[in-house]
């Protein structure tokens, strides 16, 4: 028991101890939860949710926040999709939550993917000019504003996603579309190409 004198010392005390262990009791439970709900979201996002298809995005791995509020914002219909809206609708908030914890601490796999180099070299210039600042370590990095890994992300299902982006039916970080409006069209997918070439696990 803690030495503690007075009421409120003595529960500030108790809940100063118990918050980090009943916190990861908590999360431990979501990704349980989560696995037990993943198995449909394999068919198209791989397993464990490592893509092997162009069109599907690779989402083990990738952060928390950014996969819970994705697939919030297809079930409220304020992102578009083709496929996502329908399966979203079919979970609970807390059963997203739990799909997004456990998603995101699985291992973010990066196969090789066909890539144009002059594309890749173009892109890797336009984005230390002017993504660096958000997507820090060629996109691997997701400290600054939450941004999502784009690091190994499927090309295919990023260019797709960058016209829904801008064209403005998705919300997006208001100071990213400053930096997508002060460059070319080729420059964006000069600065995708780049992105889909980086290899490795880490981070
Ligand atoms: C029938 C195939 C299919 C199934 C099943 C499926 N998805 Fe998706 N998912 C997609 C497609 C395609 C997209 C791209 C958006 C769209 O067109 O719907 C996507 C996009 C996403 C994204 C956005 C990723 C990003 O980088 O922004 C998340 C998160 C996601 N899905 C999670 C899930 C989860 C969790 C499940 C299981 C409950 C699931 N998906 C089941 C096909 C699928
Ligand atoms: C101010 C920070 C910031 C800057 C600068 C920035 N981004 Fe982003 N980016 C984000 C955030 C945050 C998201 C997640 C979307 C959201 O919720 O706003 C994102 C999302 C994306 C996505 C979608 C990823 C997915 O899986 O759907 C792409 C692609 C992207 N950014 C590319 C770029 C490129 C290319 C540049 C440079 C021209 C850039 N970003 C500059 C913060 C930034």
């Amino acid at each position: 028991m803690y030495r503690c004198w007075g009421l409120i010392a003595c529960i500030s005390l108790a809940l100063a101890a118990a918050g980090p262990a009943a916190a990861q009791k908590n999360k431990a439970k979501a990704v349980e939860l989560g696995e037990m709900l993943a198995q449909p979201c394999m068919a198209c996002h791989g397993t464990r949710g490592a893509s092997t298809e162009q069109a599907m995005p690779t989402i083990g791995g990738q952060i928390e926040s950014y996969l819970a509020g994705s697939m919030k914002a297809y079930r409220d219909g304020t992102r578009p999709s083709t496929v996502m809206e329908r399966i979203a609708k079919a979970y609970s908030s807390r059963e997203l939550e739990a799909l997004a914890a456990y998603f995101a601490v699985q291992p973010f796999v990066r196969p090789p993917q066909a890539t144009d180099p002059d594309k890749v070299a173009r892109g890797e210039a336009i984005h230390m000019r002017k993504c660096n600042r958000c997507h820090l370590h060629n996109g691997r990095d997701t400290s600054v504003a939450e941004s999502p890994l784009l690091a190994g992300q499927k090309l295919e299902y990023m260019q797709r996603n960058m016209v829904e982006i801008l064209a403005g039916r998705r919300n997006i970080e208001i100071r990213m579309k400053g930096a997508l409006l002060e460059i070319t069209p080729e420059d964006i997918e000069a600065t995708l190409h780049f992105y889909a070439a980086q290899q490795g696990e880490l981070p």
